[in-house]
């Protein structure tokens, strides 16, 4: 059972003075009956609330998939640019966060949610969580620069980088001549800009198409996103239980 005024100002934009002022407004019905005090407690299993007559549902945790556009920064505030929660408004909740960053620049696959379980185990970097990313880059790579890439590299870290997987984008099913898909199981502070920066080559295009088995809706335009189904939930879940 959850408080009438917690279940509008978790499920809405609204604070928990404002849902209270919604409520006493009369604008506030539980299946039908319009209910006036906020103290009252809610059954999300038998009982439908509304506000303004529109049902308002519980869902503990939601998940979305968003194709981030260049321009949009990986943030839940930001003072210059546009967020990528501000992406998901109408249906943005106070609570949702990205799971982990894009640079402002990349594109693609960004995972919100409000599920901080899941992120923390998918962004742990002793899950090795798998990323797969299409580059763009000035110049071409060289079967010595592959090869770097593949082994592992001093990119200024205590660490070198883990082997990551270099293909083509045509491995991917994507038009020949489109670039690079590379495959990391890290997630360093601009990872692929810094280590084809290492091979002396200029990332220009970056995008992320895969986090885990969770794949990039290609139907998906640039600033649009949907719920995961119900399968892709699924798999991520096993996938970080790993
Ligand atoms: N690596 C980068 O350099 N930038 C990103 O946005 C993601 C991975």
């Amino acid at each position: 059972m959850i408080r009438l005024d917690k279940w509008l100002s978790e499920m809405t934009d609204g604070s928990r003075s404002e849902v209270k002022k919604w409520i006493k407004q009369g604008r506030v019905s539980i299946d039908g009956a319009v209910i006036r005090v906020p103290e009252i407690k809610v059954n999300p299993k038998r009982e439908c609330v509304y506000l303004d007559n529109e049902a308002v549902l519980y869902q503990k945790f939601v998940y979305y998939m968003l194709n981030k556009p260049a321009g949009v920064v990986s943030a839940t505030t930001d003072k210059e640019h546009q967020t990528v929660v501000d992406l998901l408004y109408p249906v943005a909740r106070k609570d949702i966060f990205p799971v982990g960053r894009l640079d402002i620049d990349t594109e693609g696959l960004l995972l919100l949610t409000n599920d901080g379980a899941l992120a923390h185990n998918l962004l742990s970097p002793r899950k090795h969580v798998e990323k797969t990313y299409l580059v763009h880059i000035d110049g071409t790579l060289t079967a010595e620069d592959k090869q770097c890439l593949e082994e592992g590299m001093d990119i200024g870290d205590e660490k070198l980088t883990l082997p990551a997987v270099v293909e083509s984008a045509e491995d991917f099913g994507l038009p020949a001549g489109e670039g690079i898909c590379i495959t990391i199981r890290e997630g360093r502070y601009h990872q692929i800009k810094r280590m084809f920066g290492k091979l002396g080559k200029t990332v220009v295009y970056l995008k992320r198409l895969r986090m885990g088995k969770l794949w990039l809706d290609e139907s998906l335009e640039p600033g649009q996103y949907r719920e995961l189904t119900a399968e892709e939930l699924e798999m991520l879940k096993v996938q970080q239980g790993k």
